[in-house]
């Protein structure tokens, strides 16, 4: 096991009506209050309502900025950063999903920052500060409700990029498993593959004797899997829709990658897909993950037989290793189908023409990954995999 620091400052309101006391939340926290959603789910839902009758209770001052767009861009984070500035906005709420709470944190940073908010994407300098920022979650998947991320699209050249910190761990994460209720099948399925994704690249790691945090993202993904299908045709079922949005968290929140070297190659190469071809993140990972899995098993054939075997239960033929490998490979790849997400370029109707464009935009600056370092030719022929 590596040496590490698990530093996680996210405090997590968990369970029914706890939206309710938002203003009491905010209230020791900030006066000028930024509230930050995206293209009207909370309007339809009613929660938008909610909130502001109960921040209105408190008398704080309230200023609104709607309209992220799923992949969020950097053009309405920059209206975000004139308005903080203008109106001294102290605290931010951010309302929704990953997008909503990754513009919300580069509001925040770049409020702090004289030069171009860009530049911690393309990591020219490091964040140094930020508005604080709490959350109301309205779909678990990307985790960023207590995650150190951001991954904002630049629609010049449609770079998608992400830049990190501890500084950026939002103060509160409020957790309503029935704001869940009205999100589509579709939207459920890429969030459960978005927090699988974020388990393996953890669980796929060169790091030996981690046997604690295996046997976590093990069990963690067996339950996301379970109730991901449940919710397919149950989706007002609370007990799935609860347990899905804390093992969301639990699975970004950085726990599951205590000493390890944690991988990342997948989301890589997925972020160019989503940032071309504007597919929602999850089922570009669901195209993404078994491939990227076939491409480097040979690497690690015990791991991959282990994943196998304790995640979906397949029999270790020890005769044949490999079998087994690809048969939990094979395993979640059908997954993926079952709760209806793409696991083709074609099935997601995406040609090959941006290929390699996207390769060399994904390795710009170097390799990609960890347990396996991926080279511009390698994640091309990951992409090839995918068509
Ligand atoms: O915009 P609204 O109207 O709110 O609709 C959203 C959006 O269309 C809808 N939705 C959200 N809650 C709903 C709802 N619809 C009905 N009922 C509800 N309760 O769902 C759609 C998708 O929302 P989005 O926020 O885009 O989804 P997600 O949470 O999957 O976030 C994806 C973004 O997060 C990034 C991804 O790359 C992508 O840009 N990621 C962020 C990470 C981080 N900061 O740590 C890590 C991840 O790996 C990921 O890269
Ligand atoms: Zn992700």
């Amino acid at each position: 096991m590596e040496n590490f620091i698990y530093d996680n400052q996210t405090k997590i309101i968990f369970g029914k009506d706890t939206e309710l006391k938002i203003g009491q939340l905010i209230k020791p926290i900030g006066k000028k209050i930024l509230v930050h959603y995206g293209g009207g789910s909370i309007k339809k839902s009613g929660l938008y309502e909610r909130i502001i009758k109960s921040l209105e209770k408190e008398k704080l001052e309230i200023f609104e900025l709607g309209g992220v767009k799923p992949n969020p861009r950097l053009s309405l984070v920059k209206d975000g950063i004139n308005l903080c500035r203008k109106e001294s906005i102290d605290f931010i709420l951010a309302v929704g999903g990953g997008s909503v709470i990754d513009s919300a944190k580069a509001i925040g940073i770049g409020a702090k920052y004289d030069g171009d908010v860009w530049d911690f994407f393309e990591g020219k300098t490091q964040i140094t500060g930020t508005i604080p920022l709490g959350v109301i979650l309205t779909i678990p998947a990307a985790g960023s409700e207590s995650s150190t991320g951001t991954v904002v699209t630049k629609e010049d050249g449609w770079y998608k990029r992400s830049a990190g910190s501890l500084l950026i761990r939002p103060k509160f994460a409020v957790m309503n498993p029935e704001l869940t209720y009205t999100l589509p099948n579709y939207q459920t399925a890429c969030g459960a593959t978005d927090m699988i994704s974020h388990v393996l690249e953890r669980y796929f790691t060169n790091v030996p004797n981690v046997e604690f945090t295996d046997e976590l993202c093990e069990g963690t993904i067996r339950t996301i899997i379970k109730h991901s299908k449940i919710l397919m045709k149950e989706p007002k079922n609370y007990a799935s829709r609860a347990e899905i949005m804390w093992a969301g968290s639990i699975a970004h929140n950085g726990l599951l990658g205590t000493g390890r070297i944690e991988d990342w190659a997948s989301h890589s190469i997925e972020h160019e897909l989503s940032a071309v071809y504007d597919i929602a993140h999850g089922a570009g990972l669901a195209i993404i993950f078994p491939n990227w899995m076939k491409y480097v098993y040979k690497h690690d054939i015990n791991r991959f037989v282990r994943f196998a075997n304790k995640v979906f239960n397949v029999e270790i033929d020890f005769k044949n290793l490999e079998r087994t490998a690809k048969e939990g490979i094979k395993k979640l790849k059908l997954y993926f189908n079952e709760i209806g997400l793409p696991t083709s370029l074609s099935e997601a109707k995406i040609d090959g023409k941006q290929l390699e464009a996207m390769s060399k935009k994904a390795t710009e600056k170097g390799t990609v990954g960890n347990f396996v370092k991926l080279h511009e030719e390698d994640v091309l022929n990951i992409y090839k995999l995918s068509l």
